[in-house]
């Protein structure tokens, strides 16, 4: 999906904040090797990841979602009655309806906001990002808040060592805004959404909803936990995020040199050098943050994003490329000027 072919005149887009959330228990590799037959050294060395974070029991989404949506608007130094649009990227809604993104507009007192959720698991906070872009690019919006929460910890089988030791929970988001178009000023420059729903299978909660209703039966089988062919997603997601990444560095004439940081989904470190090694960018140009917290799906990028903002790694004016992979197969990428 090309930003560049429009036919209309668009406003610019600028992102204005970044907040982030996660959970204050850490569940550390030691602590897996007590749960399943696991090591620590098989985890960091097959996937990079050290420990993440786990929600209370009683912590939702929702409330994940508010804590980093008022860090993101006092950042961006907007009132909650300046936000006119709220979305919610999950796999792990509080509730199936209303959406999640309801209870956070409830929490943030944001009454002049339309809010909704959308479903695209790991690529969530950047298709969220192309859907606010829209809005507020043909005027339909002013000031767009999109965030990501998953707690994935409700989804994941804790006896399948294939996928527990890889997920956790959290929460990102950002506020976006009319920009200035000034060269220099922040800008949302393109961004590229793409899904392939042929590979449903491959990663997936094949229960719980309404094709296989929960049951006794299937409580039992764990049909509402993640059931993921890990091989295959790698495959797939090192030549997703590369060909995404690539057509919008070639449509927007951005070189390589030009980007000051790539901001990958965080799921496994193999794939994100696998990726970023591919499209000709070096190691210490890549925000990498799955040692703390594993995949946290769609919070995942936004919480990568946050952190670098925060931690001097990207600074006003950089350009940063963001680029995601998860379930669906979806995939989306964006090149953001901060
Ligand atoms: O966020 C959405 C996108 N998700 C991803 O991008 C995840 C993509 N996939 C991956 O990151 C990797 O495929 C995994 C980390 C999930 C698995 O790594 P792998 O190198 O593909 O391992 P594998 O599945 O081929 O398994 C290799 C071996 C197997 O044993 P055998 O059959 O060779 O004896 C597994 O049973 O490793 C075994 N294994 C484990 N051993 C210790 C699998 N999980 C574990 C574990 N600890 N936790």
């Amino acid at each position: 999906m090309n930003d560049l072919t429009q036919p209309f005149k668009r406003l610019p887009v600028a992102l204005i904040g970044t907040g982030s959330y996660v959970p204050e228990h850490r569940l550390t590799n030691a602590d897996l090797e007590k749960m399943v037959d696991t090591s620590n050294e098989w985890i960091v060395e097959r996937t990079g990841i050290k420990e993440r974070r786990i929600a209370a029991p009683d912590e939702k989404p929702s409330d994940m979602a508010t804590n980093a949506a008022r860090k993101a608007m006092e950042a961006a130094g907007v009132t909650p009655e300046e936000i006119d649009l709220i979305i919610v990227g999950t796999v792990t809604p509080d509730t199936f309806t209303p959406s999640t993104a309801c209870y956070v507009q409830a929490n943030l007192g944001a009454v002049n906001a339309a809010a909704f959720d959308i479903s695209a698991a790991c690529s969530s906070f950047l298709y969220a990002l192309k859907i606010a872009v829209q809005f507020i690019g043909c005027g339909q919006a002013k000031t767009a808040l999109i965030i990501s929460s998953e707690k994935l910890s409700h989804i994941v089988n804790w006896e399948d060592r294939a996928t527990c030791v890889l997920f956790g929970d959290g929460a990102g988001a950002a506020v976006l805004r009319t920009g200035t178009g000034k060269e220099g000023d922040s800008a949302i420059l393109a961004s590229d959404i793409g899904s392939d729903g042929t590979l449903t299978d491959l990663l997936l909660v094949p229960g719980g909803g309404s094709a296989i209703p929960t049951t006794e039966a299937n409580i039992h089988e764990k049909l509402y936990t993640l059931a993921m062919r890990g091989n295959e997603v790698f495959r797939h997601a090192v030549e997703h995020m590369k060909n995404s990444a690539l057509s919008l560095i070639s449509r927007t004439g951005i070189k390589p040199e030009d980007i000051s940081l790539v901001i990958p989904h965080q799921a496994n470190l193999r794939i994100i050098n696998a990726v970023t090694s591919r499209i000709g960018i070096p190691p210490e140009k890549v925000f990498v943050n799955l040692q703390k917290y594993g995949n946290t799906s769609g919070a995942a990028c936004a919480i990568a994003l946050d952190e670098a903002v925060r931690s001097g790694r990207a600074k006003k004016g950089d350009l940063i490329l963001m680029v995601t992979f998860g379930a669906g197969l979806t995939w989306s990428s964006a090149a953001i000027r901060l």
